[in-house]
């Protein structure tokens, strides 16, 4: 008998569980929808960021990758070793490209579609829970449905922005961006500009911007970041309100602004989802999820991707492999209150470390306990990223934060169980 599977999804995530369900074709028959007509998800760069329903990359034009090239990879498919360890983005897209040539999954996706609804309902014969999936063709309006055992949602969770509630900001007359939708810095030639936010997107386009502006401010609350910065870029604490043309900061101080980038980050986005499939999303946390991506109340429906600040590819790697085992017959899930309670177990340790709600899929240095963790419940060998990669992630962190303008001009090699200098 074969399991038929739904796959939201062909970007990074979607394209993991893709290779992984296509090595067992005997048992799996499985489709992948996408809504771009392209492979690659947030790494098919889109010069348009006007379509209406925000099927756009946040990626920006000169964007370039953070992780080096040489921890970037799936496992058993490493990125080509020349050249610098922090590549363009079109580098990594023409990566995923290749990867599906090379596991011949191109077969599989269906381009242009979006998925409307996701909903739970009762097999008539055998009682188990079936999936009903309706899709429209974009352009098109009608809905075509089909019924699967299992749905994968790898839908990315960068096409959401997070728009914080800023007192004044209606009132401000310069021009205000989310990061979603910045490309390029020639907008902002001459002008005082704030980039609100300290995450990747906004050290990498107060960066950016610098080159051209006249000041930028990286406004945050966080405590301030050590590295050195251009002289016309600084550190300010977060926003109290916006004016007509200038803004006040929690320090009590007030400056001209032209321009803001809105670098705050996104929120998840499951709007197809019927309530039955009982997911909520609280404060950016998705619940009930065991180890943030199977659904306790369903495990026949998985979330790929939900963490994050991790190495992305093979952390989809290892969500994928142990839950295809899974789905396979060859790896146990826990019983329904054990999971619920090792879900519990992981908030509680979260909050008591004073971490906020939002924060709940946060990886960063867990992330390494956690491909451990997963590997031992689907007594699987190996692991998706070996001890000298995550050592040299480890290194780039800490050279990041010590020179943010500069720690890309240096590049890695692996040689064994040991990483150095590229000359
Ligand atoms: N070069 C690259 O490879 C690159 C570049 C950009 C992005 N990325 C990827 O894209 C992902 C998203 O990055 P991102 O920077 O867009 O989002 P992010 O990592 O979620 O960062 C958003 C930041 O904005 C802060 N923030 C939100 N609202 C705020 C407010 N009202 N006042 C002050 N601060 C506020 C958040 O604070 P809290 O943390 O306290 O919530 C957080 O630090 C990253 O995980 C990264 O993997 C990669
Ligand atoms: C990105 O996606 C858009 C829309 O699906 C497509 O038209 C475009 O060609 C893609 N870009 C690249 C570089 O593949
Ligand atoms: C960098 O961005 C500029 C536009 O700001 C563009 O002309 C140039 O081609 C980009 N370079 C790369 C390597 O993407
Ligand atoms: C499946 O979804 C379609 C489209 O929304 C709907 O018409 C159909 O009634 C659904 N089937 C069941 C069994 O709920
Ligand atoms: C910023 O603008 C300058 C001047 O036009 C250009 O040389 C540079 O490539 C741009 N940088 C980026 C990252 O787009
Ligand atoms: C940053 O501080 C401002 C002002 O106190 C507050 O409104 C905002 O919610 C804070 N942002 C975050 C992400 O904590």
């Amino acid at each position: 008998m074969t399991m038929k599977v739904c796959v939201i999804g062909a970007g990074a995530a979607g394209l993991a569980v893709a290779r992984h369900l296509a090595s067992n074709p005997e048992l799996f028959d499985f489709v992948v929808w996408e809504k771009s007509d392209t492979i690659g998800g947030q790494w098919n760069y889109t010069e348009d960021v006007s379509s209406k329903d925000g099927v756009h990359s946040s990626l920006y034009s000169n964007m370039t990758t953070n992780i080096p090239k040489e921890v970037m990879g799936f496992p058993g498919y490493p990125f080509h070793t020349e050249g610098s360890s922090f590549i363009h983005h079109t580098e990594v897209q023409n990566y995923l490209i290749n990867f599906v040539d090379h596991f011949s999954l191109k077969k599989y996706i269906n381009f242009g579609y979006k998925v409307c609804e996701v909903k739970p309902i009762k097999d008539e014969l055998s009682d188990a829970v079936k999936w009903n999936v309706s899709v429209m063709k974009i352009g098109c309006k009608t809905v075509e449905t089909d019924q699967y055992d299992n749905v994968i949602i790898c839908n990315g969770r960068y096409t959401n922005p997070y728009i914080p509630d800023i007192l004044g900001m209606e009132t401000f007359k310069g021009d205000i961006i989310h990061s979603h939708y910045y490309r390029k810095n020639v907008s902002y030639v001459d002008k005082n500009v704030v980039c609100l936010g300290r995450g990747p997107s906004g050290l990498d386009i107060s960066l950016e911007i610098g080159q051209v502006a006249k000041k930028v401010f990286i406004s945050h609350n966080k405590s301030n970041l050590e590295s050195p910065l251009p002289d016309n870029i600084c550190q300010i604490t977060g926003i109290t309100r916006m004016n007509e043309n200038s803004i006040t900061f929690n320090d009590g101080q007030t400056f001209q602004v032209d321009s803001v980038v809105l670098c705050t980050g996104y929120m998840f986005d499951f709007a197809f989802l019927h309530k039955d499939c009982k997911i909520k999303i609280q404060e950016n946390r998705v619940t009930p999820l065991f180890k943030h991506f199977i659904n306790i109340e369903h495990p026949s429906l998985a979330f790929l991707g939900v963490p994050f600040t991790v190495c992305p590819f093979p952390f989809y790697d290892t969500q994928a492999k142990y839950y295809i085992k899974y789905l396979e017959g060859k790896a146990d899930l826990p019983s329904k209150e054990e999971m619920y309670a090792d879900e519990a177990k992981d908030f509680s340790v979260r909050l008591e470390s004073g971490l906020p709600v939002r924060h709940a899929h946060f990886m960063s240095t867990r992330q390494w306990g956690y491909h451990d963790d997963i590997y031992q419940l689907g007594s699987m060998s190996g692991t998706a990223v070996s001890k000298v990669l995550r050592l040299l992630y480890d290194y780039i962190h800490q050279t990041r934060v010590k020179d943010l303008a500069n720690y890309k001009k240096l590049s890695y090699v692996v040689e064994g169980d040991t990483f150095k200098l590229k000359n």
